[in-house]
């Protein structure tokens, strides 16, 4: 409930509008409660009273039910970073799907995919394969511990590395008592982000037990809080100390550049994870790291493990990662997508302090997140207000304000967004005044 009376009036005034502009999505949502629920399957996109249900996309728009066409700001969280009908993907599946698909073997589009992945990050010696991010930590941290022969794993006040993985905080209950996640059951240790000396307080009486590091090199369903290089590199010198494996969860900053976060600081951790966008617009994720851990995979060793999943290869998904990598994702345009999101954030935020809004947008090249600075209880209704306001001017983005670029947004779609934002926030500004 928000403490200003004037921002609940608002926020439901715009709730109604929402709802009277939107039947088709009211219709398709109860529809959906029928077999799933709370009506969808990734509780990362609920918004109420009920989400809009988007029926196409093309370019860097899409269109719902209703038949309002957005502007796309959220890219899928990230993963959507081709835009809605890249014509390039569009024919190299079209074709592989000509080719056959579920062959229940190997096809060289594995190696290739894989022979990408491990040129461009310098972590990542040998690699393997799942079907998305969370997948990937999973294995990226039991991989660890088992060349470790230890068991405790350390993560960060504010992490996030997937949907078992969830919303890690200082000082919650173990395990999966945690209230509103999921969490497998690993022995974490949660230390707070950006702070290297608080971390080895919390890690050093149980150090030999310790068997990873798991960190993002940006938070970001955390807030887009970027790390501190020097947190990173304390990171890399302890981890080395102490006998523990470094990971670094690139799901998200992988969009930095083509090697990662990792090599635009020049910090080599032991594993990566990396996911969203390099199964070409398919579910995909990847664990990597040095050949003396990965190749516990190797079936020609004796000792070795087994890892198994049946869509791990599936010839779509690397036919599409593979093209994206060779044709799309090259680096200028990574250059240029990010810089873009630069122009996006410092236009933004110039906007906002102009305009006495109380928002603030953090992050890194094209990944952004719209915070809001009123009191605790505001902050939720104020950025679903903005949301409202965004939405109606034909903008999509997360309600809680994450952004995202994809190569089809133009300078012309960032500006455009600026002056909606402002006009938005106009709103807020009235209702907290
Ligand atoms: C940093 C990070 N790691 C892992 C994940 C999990 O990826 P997925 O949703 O594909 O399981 C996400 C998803 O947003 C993420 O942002």
């Amino acid at each position: 409930m928000p403490t200003s009376a004037s921002l609940a009036a608002a926020l439901d005034a715009a709730r109604e509008a929402y709802g009277a502009r939107n039947p088709n999505s009211l219709a398709a949502f109860k529809k959906a409660t029928n077999s799933l629920p709370g009506g969808g399957t990734r509780t990362t996109l609920i918004t109420l009273p009920f989400p809009l249900f988007i029926e196409s996309g093309a370019g860097a728009t899409v269109t719902d039910l209703d038949g309002h066409k957005y502007t796309d700001f959220l890219s899928d969280f990230t993963s959507g970073i081709y835009g809605k009908s890249n014509e390039i993907l569009r024919q190299a599946i079209t074709t592989a799907l000509a080719s056959g698909m579920q062959f229940g073997a190997h096809t060289t589009h594995e190696a290739r995919l894989a022979d990408h992945l491990t040129s461009r990050f310098p972590s990542m010696d040998l690699v393997r394969f799942a079907n998305s991010g969370t997948e990937a930590n999973l294995l990226a941290i039991t991989t660890a511990l088992k060349h470790t022969k230890r068991t405790k794993v350390v993560v960060f006040s504010g992490g996030y590395h997937g949907s078992l993985l969830a919303h890690f905080h200082a000082g919650e209950p173990a395990g999966n008592n945690v209230p509103g996640a999921l969490r497998v059951p690993f022995d974490f240790i949660i230390a707070p982000y950006n702070d290297v000396e608080g971390t080895k307080a919390l890690v050093g009486p149980v150090a030999n037990d310790v068997g990873v590091i798991l960190v993002e090199p940006m938070l970001g369903a955390g807030g887009c809080i970027p790390a501190d290089p020097a947190f990173l590199l304390g990171l890399r010198d302890y981890t080395k100390e102490i006998g523990a494996v470094l990971i670094f969860d690139e799901v998200q900053t992988s969009r930095l550049a083509p090697g990662g976060r990792q090599t635009l600081l020049g910090i080599t951790p032991d594993m990566t994870t990396v996911g969203k966008f390099f199964g070409g617009g398919f579910a995909f994720g990847a664990f990597g790291g040095k050949e003396e851990i990965m190749s516990i995979f190797d079936v020609r060793r004796p000792d070795h493990v087994n890892h198994g999943g049946t869509f791990n290869n599936s010839p779509l998904t690397m036919v599409a990662g593979s093209t994206a990598i060779e044709q799309i994702l090259t680096a200028e345009r990574m250059a240029d997508l990010n810089d873009r999101g630069d122009r996006l954030r410092e236009k933004l935020n110039s906007a906002f302090g102009g305009a006495g809004a109380p928002f603030v947008a953090t992050g890194l090249g094209s990944i952004i997140q719209i915070h809001c600075h009123l009191a605790k209880d505001d902050v939720l209704p104020a950025l679903e207000l903005l949301y409202f306001g965004m939405l109606e001017r034909g903008f999509w983005l997360a309600q809680r304000g994450t952004l995202a670029l994809n190569f089809e947004i133009t300078d012309k779609d960032v500006d455009e967004f600026v002056e909606a934002a402002v006009e938005s926030a106009a709103a807020v500004v009235k209702a907290s005044t």
